[in-house]
């Protein structure tokens, strides 16, 4: 409960100075919105719905005089004893009240008169300030700024509805355009037992967004952008708004009773669409988020594109988990959500006639996450729940489109990498510890330092690998059948696929699989030239998701190769996946050749992952330089230091990118701490005993052929079948 919330509450009577400054700009933040409007633009009232800017200017005002004031000020003297009944919005606790509809008929106090009830309002609100609040006094001062802010937003609804009755399609003036998005992506979250709603500690919050509770999501999937006038053109073209079986039976009803072609603000004009904004009569402009659209339309715009609306708790959580891959969160368009605007399990309303806040209109309207375009800067956040009745458009209302996640594929990695780096990128800085999947380091960059690394005094397990492949090469060619595939797991090329390629020329396809399809292509292209006779089928996948059969391997026997202890990458429970899925690619009769790096002394391991010449830091540090190139973020890598420790209780190296000194980056569009000596996790090379592979194996469908062991450092290189 926001009464309770003591980090806040402590902080506003640490700073009185401080809130006096935040309670000015607030309230200035109300004038300069109502400055482009003449005294007739804020006298009039164009619906039920909305209010004139005028009355907006006294019930704010009236808002600080009702619940601070008048209980809290000693000797206060209200302005007007006539403002109560005129500007109480709802509060039945406080007393009866002028009737909404009517409000535009308030020609006295004249404008100039809110005016004056606002600065003698603001003088008794600096003295009350001045003494320090704290408690429920300096809640009840957050709620009204925060009130003033919502009804800083309701001006310029208003007005805009106001503005588009005039015949003569008058511009509120610049500014308060929608962000726009990017290119479509479809982001995927696994969801699980999540906790969603604001808790206590976070600042201030409305009573509604509370308490935080578990919810459980689906895998899901959001659109990382909201959808654009350019695809509600297709829906309107369509016949969106002809065809029934889109909407919803009330939906339908509205469309029907009011007439509905379009979205609330566009005209057609000599047969162009064009649009009201705050700026006046526009062209449609495609590429703009769509607003003002009620939540019927939102869901029927969703059925026909054969998505639908995300829930409020997917809303919440994809923007608290992975803000950085989803752009128009808070600056375009208030997003519907398909959940009703209902209390939480626990809710209870604030204390007092501030409980009417939000509480009782839990029934019959539709939640929006996010915020608009004409939302103060800083007012919304990722628990905030606005909420509207379905059928309603005059507010900034836009749609983010959500579906049911399929099976994860690689064609959402391979269909555009930078998202997914962005996804994975934004997720490893979030999580405590920081870490992230040592797959990102191999772009071209990284590739090169890899091969370095591989030729290095210290990097012992190519050369030693190598050397026992050549020797054993024979050995495992009488294995491969005539007219088999050898399946390579990464981009290969290298030396070790020659040894096995020269040993049994009896091979007919050789089929690497590589995320990189630059890597991929590069690799084919030079065994197709150096061995002519050879078919070369390169699968661009990621190889840890390939479980299919391609077609150019269906009728052969497959000879998996995963050389380079790659398999030592992988924690042991994704090992023995990755190893079923081998198993299962490579089907009846085929075989796995799998190279992996044994135990030995810390010393030789430490060595091997920080060589003297600082090429594994280059390579280390080349993910931070990568992210900086890829996602425009701002790392710094000499603050940063890289890091190699055996960790002998899970059998493994890891390497780990310790930041210097206490420290933000920005990347993926958001901001990340970094405590001194914090580490980002980067990566682990397990390292096994013979029982560790051969068991891991077993547990994926594999049984043991044979296997070698090299001479000291020792590496092992195992054939199942
Ligand atoms: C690709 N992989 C097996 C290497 C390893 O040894 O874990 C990657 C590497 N990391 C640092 N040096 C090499």
């Amino acid at each position: 409960m926001p009464y309770t919330d003591e980090a806040h509450v402590r902080a506003e009577a640490a700073a009185p100075v401080a809130l006096v400054e935040r309670y000015r700009q607030v309230r200035q933040g109300s004038l300069s919105r109502v400055a482009p409007l003449s005294p007739e633009d804020q006298q009039v009232q164009s619906m039920p719905d909305a209010s004139p800017a005028k009355w907006h200017l006294a019930h704010v005002t009236w808002f600080f005089e009702t619940f601070l004031l008048i209980p809290h000020l000693a000797g206060y003297r209200p302005f007007d004893p006539t403002f109560s009944y005129l500007f109480n919005s709802y509060y039945e606790a406080v007393g009866p009240r002028h009737p909404r509809p009517a409000r535009g008929l308030v020609t006295r106090p004249a404008l100039a008169e809110v005016m004056a009830y606002r600065r003698h309002v603001d003088a008794a609100m600096e003295r009350l300030l001045a003494r320090g609040v704290q408690g429920e006094i300096a809640f009840l001062v957050a709620l009204g700024l925060a009130h003033e802010e919502q009804h800083q937003e309701l001006i310029l609804m208003d007005v805009l509805h106001l503005l588009a009755q005039s015949p003569l399609n008058p511009a509120y003036g610049p500014g308060h355009r929608p962000s726009r998005g990017g290119p479509l992506e479809w982001v995927r979250f696994e969801g699980g037992c999540v906790a969603v709603g604001a808790g206590p500690g976070v600042g201030f919050t409305f009573d509604n967004e509370g308490p935080r509770h578990d919810t459980l999501l689906r895998p899901y999937r959001m659109a990382n952008r909201l959808v654009t006038n350019r695809e509600w053109l297709s829906f309107v073209e369509a016949g969106g708004y002809q065809t029934p079986e889109f909407w919803l039976s009330d939906g339908w009803a509205r469309v029907r009773e009011e007439g509905w072609t379009a979205p609330l603000y566009w005209r057609r004009v000599d047969g162009d669409w064009r649009e009201f904004t705050l700026a006046g009569l526009d062209a449609l402009d495609l590429d703009a988020p769509v607003l003002h659209v009620s939540y019927y339309e939102a869901d029927a715009y969703a059925a026909w594109a054969g998505k639908r609306l995300p829930t409020e708790a997917e809303w919440e959580h994809a923007a608290s988990t992975l803000p950085g891959a989803l752009s128009q969160l808070y600056d375009a368009a208030w997003q519907w959500t398909a959940s009703a605007y209902l209390r939480y399990p626990g809710f209870s309303p604030a204390r007092g006639a501030v409980g009417e806040y939000n509480g009782k209109f839990m029934m019959g309207q539709m939640t929006l996450r996010g915020g608009a375009c004409v939302t103060p800067p800083g007012h919304s956040r990722s628990s905030y729940r606005n909420f509207f009745y379905p059928h309603q458009r005059w507010m900034f209302s836009g749609v983010r489109l959500a579906e049911d996640a399929p099976e994860a594929t690689g064609e959402e990695v391979l269909t555009d990498p930078t998202a997914a780096f962005r996804h994975d990128v934004a997720e490893a800085l979030s999580r405590s510890p920081k870490s992230i999947a040592p797959k990102w380091f191999y772009d071209a960059r990284g590739s090169q330092l890899f091969e370095a690394i591989c030729e290095l005094p210290e990097y012992y397990l190519t050369r030693v690998e190598t050397a026992l492949l050549k020797r054993i090469a024979p050995q495992l060619a009488a294995h491969i059948p005539s007219g088999a595939a050898l399946v390579e797991y990464g981009s290969g090329a290298s030396a070790k696929t020659r040894l096995i390629l020269d040993a049994a020329p009896q091979l007919t396809v050789y089929a690497p699989i590589d995320i990189s399809v630059s890597a991929l292509e590069a690799a084919a292209a030079a065994i197709r030239r150096d061995y002519p006779a050879l078919i070369v089928e390169p699968l661009a996948r990621d190889f840890t998701l390939a479980e299919a059969v391609p077609k150019a391997l269906a009728g052969c026997r497959r000879i998996g190769f995963f050389p380079g202890s790659t398999i030592g990458n992988f924690d042991p429970v994704e090992a023995v996946r990755l190893l079923a899925g081998a198993r299962a690619l490579m089907g009846e009769g085929g075989l796995l050749i799998l190279g992996a790096d044994l135990v030995k002394e810390p010393a030789v391991l430490t060595a091997a992952y920080d060589d003297a010449a600082g090429v594994t830091a280059a390579f280390n540090k080349n993910l931070l330089a990568r992210i900086n190139r890829e996602l425009g973020s701002d790392f710094v890598l000499d603050a940063f230091e890289h890091r190699a420790i055996w960790n002998a209780v899970e059998s493994r190296i890891e390497m780990h990118l310790v930041s210097k000194t206490a420290q933000t980056v920005h990347a993926a569009g958001r901001a990340f701490r970094f405590a001194a000596h914090e580490s980002l996790h980067t990566e682990n090379s397990y390292k096994f005993t013979v029982e560790d592979v051969t068991g891991m194996a077993r547990r994926a469908g594999w049984r043991l052929i044979d296997r070698w062991i090299s001479p000291p450092p020792a590496f092992a290189v195992f054939l199942f079948g």
